[in-house]
This record gives C-alpha cells, sequence and structure tokens, in this order.
C-alpha cells in the first residue's frame, strides 16, 4: 500500500504542503477551519508525521528514556508508571527499558537509547553502571539518576535516606520490645541495601543490642529469596521474634514461609518490610513497612531532567535530592509478648 505523503494531505484538503508543515509542526498560526481540514485530510488518509526528519530539524525527539533493573518488582511497576505519568503530561513520550538486574543488558539499553537520540534518560541501576552512565553524560543525553546512588559527576540523584529509613525501622521493633531482630537484606553490591543495613545495626547498637551474624541473611529483593531466607532463620537455634526485610517483595516471601513453618505473623515473629508496594495493605496479615515516596521521586526526577533537556546550553551542577521513607504500621508487627 503506497505510504501516504505530505503532498497528499495538501492536495485532499485543498492547501499547499507549507501549511500542513505549519499544521503538524505548529511553526505559525493557522486559521482553524483550514487546521481541521488538514486534520480530517490526514485522518482520511491515514498520515502520519514522520518523527524521525521533525527531529533532525528541530533537534528533539520529545522522548525519554527510562531504565529499571526489574519491572516485575512492584516498587519500580509503580515509580515507572509515575515517571511515565509525569512525562506524557510535559509532551514527551517514555520508553521503558527492563534491564532485568542483568548488566550487559543494561549496557544494551544504554546503546540504544543513545542510537534512538533520546531528549533525556531517567536511570536506575542494577550494579556497576559508572561506565554505563560516562558513555550517556559523553552522548550529550541529558541523565537523572533515581534510587540507587551514582557518582554526581555524572548526573541528579532522587533517592531517599536509607541509612535512616534502616534506623526508624528497627528501632520501631526494638520500642515494641524485640531484641532478637534478623534482617534480610537486597543485593549487597546495591547502595539501598547496604545503607538500609547501615541504619538498622545503627538502632541496634544504640540499645546495645548484640547482632548475632547468622541474623544478617542476604536475599536479591525477590519473592523467592525472601522465602529462602526467613525459612533459615526460623530454623535456628534462636530463631529471631522479628525480621526486618529490606523489601516488601522479599517481605511477602518471608510471610509465605512462615506460614508453612506454622509460624504465626505477628503472634510467633513478626515481620517489616520496605517500599510500601499497592499489595502490602492488602496481605494477611498486612504488611508493616517503610513507604518510600515514589510519587516525590517521580515527579521530582522528571522535572529536574525537562529542566535539563532544556538548558543544556546552561551548566549545570548535579545535585543529591534527599526524601525521606515513612514508618506505615500494620498487622505484620506486634510488641513482644503483646
Ligand atoms: O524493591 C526494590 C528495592 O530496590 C527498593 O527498596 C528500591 O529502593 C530499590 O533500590
Amino acid at each position: 500500500m503506497k505510504r501516504m505523503t505530505m503532498k497528499d494531505v495538501a492536495d485532499l484538503a485543498g492547501v499547499s504542503k507549507t501549511t500542513v508543515s505549519h499544521v503538524i509542526n505548529e511553526t505559525r498560526f493557522v486559521e482553524v477551519s483550514t487546521r481541521n481540514k488538514v486534520l480530517q485530510a490526514m485522518k482520511d488518509l491515514g498520515y502520519h508525521p514522520n518523527t524521525v526528519a521533525r527531529s533532525l530539524r528541530s533537534g528533539e525527539t520529545k522522548t525519554i528514556g527510562m531504565i529499571v533493573p526489574d519491572s516485575t518488582n512492584l516498587f519500580f511497576a509503580d515509580i515507572a508508571r509515575r515517571i511515565e505519568n509525569y512525562g506524557y503530561e510535559n509532551g514527551y513520550s517514555v520508553i521503558l527499558c527492563n534491564s532485568d538486574n542483568n548488566i550487559d543488558k543494561q549496557q544494551n539499553y544504554i546503546d540504544t537509547l543513545i542510537s534512538k537520540q533520546v531528549d533525556g534518560v531517567i536511570f536506575i541501576s542494577s550494579g556497576e553502571s559508572k561506565a554505563d552512565l560516562q558513555r550517556l553524560s559523553e552522548s550529550g543525553i541529558p541523565i537523572v539518576v533515581a534510587d540507587r546512588v551514582v557518582p554526581l559527576s555524572l548526573a541528579d540523584v532522587v533517592l531517599i535516606n536509607n541509612e535512616e529509613a534502616g534506623y526508624i525501622a528497627t528501632k520501631y521493633l526494638i520500642d515494641l520490645g524485640h531484641r532478637r531482630i534478623a534482617c534480610i537484606t537486597g543485593s549487597s553490591e546495591l547502595n539501598p541495601s547496604m545503607r538500609r543495613v547501615e541504619g538498622y545495626r545503627r538502632a541496634l547498637s544504640e540499645s546495645e543490642i548484640s547482632v548475632p551474624e547468622e541474623y544478617i541473611v542476604q536475599g536479591d529483593f525477590q519473592f523467592q529469596s525472601g522465602e529462602l531466607m526467613m525459612t533459615k532463620l526460623m530454623k535456628l537455634p534462636q530463631r529471631p521474634t522479628a525480621v526486618f526485610v529490606l523489601n516488601d517483595m522479599m517481605a511477602i516471601g518471608a510471610v509465605s514461609a512462615a506460614r508453612r513453618l506454622g509460624v504465626d505473623v505477628p503472634d510467633d515473629v513478626s515481620i517489616m518490610g520496605f517500599d510500601d508496594i499497592a499489595l502490602s495493605s492488602l496481605l494477611h496479615p498486612s504488611l508493616s513497612t517503610m513507604a518510600q515516596p515514589t510519587e516525590e521521586m517521580a515527579r521530582l526526577a522528571v522535572e529536574l531532567l525537562i529542566q535539563k533537556i532544556a538548558h543544556q546550553d546552561v551548566d549545570h551542577e548535579n545535585k543529591k535530592h534527599v526524601l525521606n521513607a515513612v514508618l506505615i504500621v500494620r498487622d505484620s508487627t506486634k510488641a513482644l509478648g503483646g
């Protein structure tokens, strides 16, 4: 089938090709009646403007790339949806790339976004990402990093104070009377997990509570690892009375393991999660957790990126924008002996 051209649209609408171009690119005012004739002709012919040609002229693709480590994780699904909403409201299409916690895949997506000359990238790393960000930065594409820290020389960063959030969650369990408090961490090389463990240790140390090393077990931020590590903790000779799990996906796995082992949550063991994904309030028992400000994080990341896109010619000093997580108390935690 012949591909419709701007000339076909002009002929059908009874106007010049220049007028059609002004309507498509909004480069000059066109009488409403004329504009409507052009739009109707485009619709009748099924004509779609050549966006590549247009972007070559304007230097913009009105497209933002977003890379997340695991789109099946409801935390990333939520923040990606919010970023897509904000981007769309500001006239940008958002290309979502899922790196599946795989550095090679992350590298390929960075190359893809560079080749597509997206106007900017919002990036959540899957691990070691300095080289990837360097390449992106050298391509001249503005970057904002969310959630996981990278060197400020490369990008603005929007994240929460993970150490403080880890401290608040653990202090809450201590204030419930728990002394045997274990922790199921995320992947050790990821800074959010490391900082939360630091906060966990600070709260215990402040209350002079010792931490047997077998109480700190490593997951990978996915369901199964939460189930596996909780099983391991429940089989310890002196099992913990509370477990701080460093994300809700693993905490759901931990609740499932406790149930399978006949351990009641929270009567026998309190479970505390992190993220406050949509499922957490719907679980039975509903999950106590640390709520991440995903709405604020998404809005700030998009606003920062759009500012960087608009002012690429202006020297810009990258900053770290630190937000705070909030304690959400639900039914999966209770006072010791309560
Ligand atoms: O659930 C995924 C975890 O990794 C979240 O806590 C988020 O902070 C990300 O870093």
